[in-house]
């Protein structure tokens, strides 16, 4: 069942969403060789609190923190750890506020320090591939379309789509219904409609496409341990065209030149 919103709704999603988005601009400030994971996680939960927001990964399923660290061949979901971040790593950093009962959801992967020229064009292409599936989603169109256009981007340019792992619908729940898939037919999957708000999170490897789940139940790795990357908008579809409720303008303005 998908729940279309109500443009009243959607200003709410809005404001998730900015909350969501300047957490991640927030936390960008601290990414640097010599952080833990650890205080990134602190630093994104007091942010959350002190601006009226709900971190509603912390507790989501059992799952024990505020932010999903994604450290090189981390996929998806790993857990903020006394792990401390070198120069060449690249680190994702997926979360979700809940505020005034309506959730936001962003992912951003961040070098740091200076990287490896073929990691830095993993996450280019899969930054690229974000806004490609942005591009496909317009009402009337099915959500296969946007799976399909973000598969053959990456795919095209010789990386691999991880399937196990999907975008999704999101409201009052971090997942609704449709499932957003990264790969697919086009001409597939749900119609795309007025007041549908979807999350489109594009997981894309440098090696194969496999993944293996850690013995903790959550932290997903590449099966090959190259590297992986992951970005991520809440959009909403309103007024027959697309929306793009998180931003990345915060992380931005931190990172300047080296925001890609
Ligand atoms: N964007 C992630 C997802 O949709 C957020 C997960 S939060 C967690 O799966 F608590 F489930 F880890
Ligand atoms: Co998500």
């Amino acid at each position: 069942m998908i729940y279309l919103k109500t443009p009243e709704e959607i200003n709410q999603m809005r404001e998730a969403a900015t909350l969501v988005s300047r957490t991640l601009g927030e936390v960008a400030r601290w990414i640097a060789p010599g952080v833990t994971t650890l205080k990134l996680d602190t630093i994104a939960r007091e942010f959350m609190r002190d601006n009226g927001g709900r971190p509603a990964c912390l507790g989501y399923e059992g799952f024990p923190a505020t932010l999903c660290i994604e450290v090189n061949e981390t996929v998806v979901h790993g857990f903020p750890s006394n792990y401390t971040l070198r120069e060449g790593d690249i680190i994702g950093i997926d979360t979700v506020v809940e505020k005034d009962g309506f959730m936001g959801d962003s992912c951003y992967t961040f070098p740091v320090g200076e990287i490896d020229p073929k990691v830095m064009d993993l996450c280019k292409t899969t930054k690229e591939s974000l806004y490609v599936g942005i591009e496909a989603c317009r009402p009337g169109h099915r959500i296969g379309d946007i799976a399909n256009a973000v598969q053959t981007y990456c795919e095209r340019r010789g990386y691999s789509v991880v399937r196990e792992m999907c975008g999704h619908g999101i409201g009052h729940s971090m997942h609704e219904s449709p499932e957003v898939p990264n790969y697919g037919r086009r001409g597939t999957g749900p119609v795309i409609r007025n007041g549908m708000c979807i999350c489109i999170e594009p997981m894309i490897n440098m090696g194969s496409r496999n993944i293996v789940i850690e013995r903790d139940g959550w932290t997903c790795r590449t099966k090959d341990r190259k590297p992986s990357a992951h970005y991520e908008h809440t959009l909403a579809i309103i007024d027959d065209h697309v929306e793009i409720l998180t931003t990345f303008d915060y992380i931005q303005e931190v990172l300047q030149d080296k925001f890609i």
